[in-house]
């Protein structure tokens, strides 16, 4: 019998440098499923008719990168509580009748940090940045029950503007939940200090301060989101501890999410990073 290959696709602007197609093929090898999957470069002027033409052409699933996560938050017909309240969507899946979406970045962050034995239960984070991607993370932060979520940014009304749309789920998961001044003025205990700013894309500095910098000790991990190169905020970091990540590893577990969703299959992701520096 001729089993219908399912038709996957990763959309964004630009999507060149994408390691998605080879993560879910490596993934779907794992459980020897067929599937195909294609970058696609798509303008946000022509996001809704490109998912209304790739619904029409039978595509399953998709993941949406930058810049195009809200604008796919807006497409779908059904959302998850995490998504709605993130206002962000990475993983569209096209059913007969609905466009339903999700956000796996929150989760893929966390699981990575489980991956490398960080628990945030009880401790105080630093999320660096208040667009798009700290957004996409911070319903998954809250949940993981820290004591504390300190948040700064470059422009200060935009982190306190994220503080006050997400003071009720914090306060609901009893999380403190504050906003500091990039120069800080007293040292606080940082246990955790995640850069989900897109400032390497564009600088050489890094986006956090020296009086930052000075309260981290050898015990306190630093995360960057961004992957690919020792960005400006890694490299300060390294300075203080060693414990200091890119988000190569989040990469990896939120597509192993969104293809739990699409698959209902957990994949093992424990040697993707180095399968993918093979491939
Ligand atoms: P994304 O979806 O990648 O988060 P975004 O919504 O445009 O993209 O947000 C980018 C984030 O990176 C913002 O927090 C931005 O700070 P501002 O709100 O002040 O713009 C931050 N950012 C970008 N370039 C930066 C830089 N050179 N230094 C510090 N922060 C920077």
């Amino acid at each position: 019998m001729n089993k219908k290959i399912k038709k996957f696709a990763v959309l964004g602007h630009p999507i060149k440098h994408s390691l998605s197609p080879q993560i879910h093929f490596l993934f779907a090898n794992e459980f020897s499923i067929d599937l195909e999957y294609k970058k696609i470069d798509i303008d946000q002027e022509d996001f809704f008719d490109s998912i209304a033409n790739l619904k029409s052409e039978g595509f399953y699933g998709l993941n949406i990168t930058m810049p195009l996560k809200y604008l796919a938050f807006q497409i779908c017909d059904e959302v998850t509580e995490r998504s709605s309240l993130c206002k962000s969507v990475n993983t569209i899946t096209l059913s007969d009748k609905k466009i339903i979406g999700d956000s796996t970045d929150g989760r893929g962050l966390i699981n990575d940090l489980n991956k490398k034995s960080i628990s945030i239960d009880g401790k105080n984070i630093l999320l660096v940045g208040a667009g798009g991607a700290a957004s996409g993370v911070i319903y998954d932060l809250i949940q993981g029950k820290p004591k504390q979520i300190f948040l700064t940014n470059r422009t200060i009304n935009k982190a306190s503007k994220m503080q006050e749309y997400w003071k009720l789920f914090a306060d609901k998961n009893q999380v403190i939940l504050k906003v500091i001044d990039l120069n800080l003025q007293k040292k606080i205990n940082f246990d955790l200090v995640i850069n989900a700013t897109s400032a390497s894309l564009s600088s050489k500095d890094s986006p956090i301060s020296n009086s930052i910098y000075n309260c981290l000790t050898n015990s306190s991990v630093c995360y960057d989101m961004m992957y690919g190169s020792k960005t400006p905020f890694m490299k300060e970091a390294y300075k203080k501890t060693d414990l200091v990540y890119d988000g190569i590893g989040m990469l990896v577990e939120q597509a192993a999410v969104s293809f739990n969703i699409w698959h209902h299959l957990n994949p093992i992701t424990k040697n993707i990073e180095e399968d993918l520096k093979i491939l």
